[in-house]
């Protein structure tokens, strides 16, 4: 099989680890608030109630608040679905802190269906429990699965959506033309079709989404090491659903930063954070990144090394040394 950038490239390894982190900007507390757009990065743990309150201080209350926690791992321990839902009311309430009187609220989540799909089932019942109203269930569909030929391939992602008051919500369209015939209305007298009344001749997005490629190394927008990267197509999907230009978004587990891109594109202030150092400081060097080639991620390259180069010719600051041996 052949290997991929994300495999040589393991941000977990100790050894890679030991030899990034004293060049990551951030330490664990840190706040780093971008001198361009206004977009702030922390390095801390999102069910710290001060960190988080650091983190969001300085910004107006968010419209948008977009979070994709580890599921049901805190920093590679795994807990029971309780203690995991436990920890999720946590974060849950500082969001909601911060958040609009008006706002939404979206979450992704896993599920595990060889035990009884926790923790989906413990989370949903927690968030019943608080002040957010339950919206819609979205399932993401991903082009590779896991699982045996004894059982449905599982290719499915869950995203929750919630709202706190009365937020806007602005209907998006996909790609997929619309090829269905024969609805036919009455409209005025006349016999209408399908095409002709509707505003768009693609498919509007409901709440199974089938058009997102999920992400892997060939595309450009892939962070290689980032094991966990959402879609810049879903994650924009949502911004423009749910936010307008200049509203702030929120997202406590920035992993490769893609909400932090995803609000640079389209003109959003994004108050994002990671409790991984290593994760903070990429999310931010891809924001960087973006900004100086216009591009939105590294394809099969490593962040680091083309960014070394690049801050070494420019002298912008501290280099960042070469990740472990392939
Ligand atoms: C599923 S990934 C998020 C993926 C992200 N949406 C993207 O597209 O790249 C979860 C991230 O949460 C971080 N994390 C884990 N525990 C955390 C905590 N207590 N506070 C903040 N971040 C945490 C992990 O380091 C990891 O980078």
């Amino acid at each position: 099989m052949a290997s991929t950038a994300n495999e040589r490239f393991d941000l977990t390894d100790s050894t890679t680890r030991a030899r990034l982190l004293p060049h990551c900007r951030l330490r664990s507390g840190d706040i780093w608030q971008d001198p361009v757009r206004g977009h702030v990065v922390g390095c801390g743990d999102a069910a710290d109630r001060s960190f988080i309150h650091a983190l969001c201080e300085s910004v107006p209350p968010a419209t948008l608040a977009l979070h994709d926690p580890p599921y049901n791992m805190v920093m590679g321990e795994k807990r029971s679905p309780e203690a995991f839902a436990d920890w999720c009311r946590q974060w849950v309430a500082h969001s909601y802190a911060y958040m609009a009187e008006n706002s939404s609220l979206y979450i992704w989540l896993g599920a595990d269906q060889n035990n009884h799909f926790q923790p989906l089932p413990q989370f949903m019942l927690m968030m019943a429990q608080t002040a957010f109203a339950s919206r819609s269930f979205i399932t993401m569909r991903n082009q590779r699965g896991y699982g045996t030929q004894s059982n449905w391939m599982a290719v499915r992602q869950e995203l929750l959506y919630y709202t706190k008051g009365q937020p806007l919500f602005k209907v998006q369209y996909t790609d997929i033309p619309k090829i269905l015939r024969g609805y036919y209305k009455e409209v005025n007298g006349e016999r209408t079709e399908n095409l002709e009344r509707s505003r768009s001749d693609t498919i509007r997005a409901g709440n199974v989404w089938v058009d997102v490629q999920q992400v892997f190394y060939r595309m450009e927008e892939n962070v290689a090491g980032c094991y966990a990267q959402k879609p810049l197509k879903a994650i924009e999907r949502i911004l423009l659903a749910s936010s307008h230009e200049g509203d702030t978004v929120l997202d406590f587990f920035a992993h490769a930063g893609t909400t932090l891109l995803a609000a640079e594109r389209l003109g959003r202030r994004c108050v994002t954070c990671d409790i991984d150092p290593i994760f903070a400081e990429l999310s931010i060097r891809r924001l960087e990144h973006f900004r100086e080639t216009g591009r939105m991620g590294w394809g099969r390259s490593r962040p680091f090394e083309l960014h070394l180069t690049h801050l070494r010719k420019k002298k912008l600051g501290p280099p960042m040394i070469v990740a472990a041996e392939r």
